[in-house]
């Protein structure tokens, strides 16, 4: 029997490795997906097949990952518990679906993955492998195994011959992509205690970024934005683009705490910076694009779609319709929006298109063809008599 196991080439996913070939006597396929994670995957290989491994894909997703799961989610301005952008939570999905395209390819029957047993990633994880493979099996080695602290996993490593990173492991669990850069847990956990300045490393700190304010354009179609500053680019290129400006500005840092889908609270920090821009200059751009009761109505359901995305129902007949939803509402959120980033913030300067909604002739008091004045009378009277009703009946 074959396993596919999501392997990153640090401690943890490499003792899994060796740990399925001596528990399972299996063969173990490694594949990394390359997100944006800036990890060193040129040595990912090389470790893996040393650590015994059979075979070893890397892949590079990032195209895929910000083009058909982050966009399709900022399409939709997604955020959960109006704070987190998801970044952890949209790209697990994608994760699942290339490993169970290999498990098909390499015709294995197991899957397995390094996410512990407490949190959000092992259920995004496997709700993707059985939406995608029914039958598949998964064996999720920290919900099983007896190497439950860092020195039982370290004395395991070594006893193998599994090369233990030389660093000392920062003193809290991060998660890296192009969305995103995660960090909770270990010196974290005291929600009343502030984030070590130190931990950034998409984002400058506020009081440190330039004096002086940058402008940028930004141009969207149906939904997705396709150029910064009129150059067009590729969906993982401009992303790119976008956290660097970001970056730069201090923008899209975040401190929040958070409920998990498996019940506890937990306290994260957040460094957004690409997907903050992106969020302030789509809602910019419907704000004048978007009709009035399409808009109520579709944010009435975002808290609803974030949830899905963040408890890992990515590959459900729930988020598919949602999205067929947004995606319809996205049809004329085309146009141009021009913001200022400084210090910390991203401001809107404007925003123009050619659909727009926003006409300058009725916002305006003077022109009577199609809003009347006296057509307020009988509207604010009709609204209001229930009000009156109910002050008459109290005296
Ligand atoms: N709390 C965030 C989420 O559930 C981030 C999770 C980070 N995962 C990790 N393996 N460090 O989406
Ligand atoms: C983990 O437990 O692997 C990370 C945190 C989470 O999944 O929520």
């Amino acid at each position: 029997n074959k396993v596919v196991l999501a392997y990153s080439g640090g401690l943890d996913t490499s003792v899994i490795l060796r740990w399925l070939i001596e528990t399972y006597d299996c063969e173990v396929i490694a594949f990394s997906a390359d997100l944006g994670q800036e990890e060193e995957l040129d040595t990912v290989e090389e470790k893996a097949l040393k650590t015994g491994a059979s075979k070893v894909y890397i892949d590079d997703l990032k195209e895929e990952f910000i083009k058909d799961f982050v966009f399709p989610a900022f399409r939709a301005n997604a955020i959960y518990e109006s704070q987190y952008l998801l970044g952890t939570s949209i790209a697990r999905p994608l994760i699942a679906k290339r490993q169970i395209e290999i498990a098909n390819i390499e015709e294995a029957d197991s899957v397995s993955h390094g996410a512990t047993g407490k949190g959000n990633d092992q259920v995004r994880f496997e709700l993707g492998y059985y939406a995608l493979k029914p039958d598949i099996k998964i064996i999720a080695p920290w919900r099983i195994w007896n190497l439950t602290s860092r020195t039982a996993l370290m004395a395991f490593a070594e006893s193998h011959g599994i090369p233990v990173p030389s660093t000392p492991k920062n003193p809290y669990s991060t998660d890296r992509n192009m969305l995103h850069i995660s960090y909770e847990g270990g010196i974290l956990e005291d929600p009343w205690k502030t984030p070590p300045e130190d931990i950034y490393i998409l984002t400058v700190s506020p009081q440190n970024a330039p004096d002086q304010a940058e402008e940028i354009e930004m141009t969207f179609e149906k939904g997705n934005p396709v150029a910064v500053n009129n150059k067009t680019m590729s969906p993982a290129t401009l992303f790119k683009e976008l956290n660097r400006l970001g970056g730069k500005h201090g923008i899209g840092r975040a401190d929040i705490v958070e409920n998990r889908f498996v019940g506890m609270k937990s306290r994260g920090i957040y460094e957004t910076p690409g997907g903050t821009i992106l969020r302030t200059a789509h809602i910019a751009l419907e704000s004048i694009t978007m009709d009035r009761e399409v808009m109520h109505l579709r944010d009435s359901l975002i808290p609803r779609y974030a949830e899905m995305i963040y408890n890992g129902f990515w590959f459900s007949p729930e988020r598919e319709l949602m999205q067929t939803m947004i995606d319809k509402t996205q049809e004329n959120v085309s146009g141009l929006v021009r913001l200022k980033l400084y210090k910390g913030s991203c401001q809107v300067l404007g925003r123009k298109a050619d659909y727009s909604l926003y006409s300058e002739d009725f916002a305006t008091f003077e022109d009577d063809r199609v809003y009347r004045q006296g057509d307020a009378d009988g509207f604010i009277r009709l609204n209001a008599l229930r009000l009156r009703i109910r002050e008459i009946n109290k005296h």
